[in-house]
């Protein structure tokens, strides 16, 4: 067997097409959408998402602010910027790029962003939303990874899903969703003995360890659905995930190639919970989307 590619470049383009289109009817409603975006320090991979970030939300018609900060700010200069954005009705999201520098408490930091405003969904009221299945703002990259199995027509319910990667931001998230949607979950982790014994027992295989080549394809079941949220940079500059996926496309039913595959659907989602965000706030209708909505 040789698994279908998913192209998540193609259906950030379709959602993203859609997106505009919410975005022209919030403009025209006279409440453009607005997302703030707060950076500290030069740590290349984040400047690289940020700026990604921001290029997705002008191309759609989202008003984007950046806030850049050196890495020596004060945590207190940053919660004053954060307290002012709570208070401006023209921002309908705001993000602060993770990681922060060790002196900065991420907590404190993800608590000062009003709830209502938390388009990453990292709030504790934004997490425990979605710990009783009611989410408000699903995290990003959980909720493109949802989105790319929905628009491949692969079902959730009853299925063994093994989720690779326990952090806040998409392996806890993502096993959260797929639970919520009835699958068997198993969160393995850095500490899990004999990876293998949990991976080959996957109907859908979600790997975000950020380990190249973690995933071979004696690890994968024959006909698996693999999810590649792994973004390394390897020596030579060139960019994978942590699955070998030449390897594992011979053996799996579907896999998402990296760069291309989760990678374009986590801006995507951004932008898709700070339109949800406006919308909530100016009581405007929602787009008629069996995609978007889904
Ligand atoms: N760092 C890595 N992924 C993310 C993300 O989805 N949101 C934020 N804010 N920081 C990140």
């Amino acid at each position: 067997m040789v698994a279908k590619i998913i192209d998540g470049k193609a259906l950030a383009r379709v959602v993203r097409q859609e997106c505009k289109e919410r975005a022209e009817r919030l403009v025209r409603s006279g409440c453009p959408p607005g997302l703030a975006v707060i950076v500290v320090g030069d740590d290349a991979a984040s400047q690289v998402y940020v700026n990604n970030k921001v290029r997705a939300c002008h191309e759609v018609g989202v008003k984007s602010t950046l806030f850049k900060f050196p890495a020596a700010v004060s945590e207190d200069e940053i919660l004053v910027r954060i307290r002012a954005l709570n208070q401006d009705d023209a921002v309908h999201g705001i993000l602060v790029q993770l990681p922060l520098p060790a002196h900065i408490s991420v907590r404190k930091v993800l608590e000062t962003i009003s709830h209502h405003k938390d388009v990453d969904g990292f709030h504790l009221y934004n997490v425990g939303s979605l710990v009783v299945g009611n989410s408000i703002f699903p995290p990003c990259t959980p909720y493109g990874v949802q989105k790319l199995l929905q628009s491949e027509g692969i079902a959730v319910r009853g299925k063994n899903v093994v989720v690779v990667g326990a952090s806040n931001i998409v392996g806890k998230p993502m096993a959260l969703m797929l639970m919520q949607q009835e699958a068997t979950v198993a969160i393995c982790h850095a500490q899990t003995r004999d990876l293998a014994q949990f991976t080959i027992l996957a109907d859908i295989l979600v790997v975000a360890a950020g380990k190249p080549g973690l995933i071979v394809p004696q690890m994968v079941k024959a006909g698996a659905v693999v999810i590649d949220v792994g973004i390394n940079r390897l020596a030579d500059g060139s960019i994978v995930g942590d699955v070998d996926f030449d390897g594992v496309r011979q053996k799996a039913s579907h896999i998402t190639p990296v760069p291309g595959g989760v990678g374009p659907m986590t801006v995507t989602m951004l932008i898709v919970n700070t339109l949800e965000s406006a919308e909530r706030t100016h009581g405007v209708a929602q787009a008629d989307s069996a995609l978007v909505n889904a």
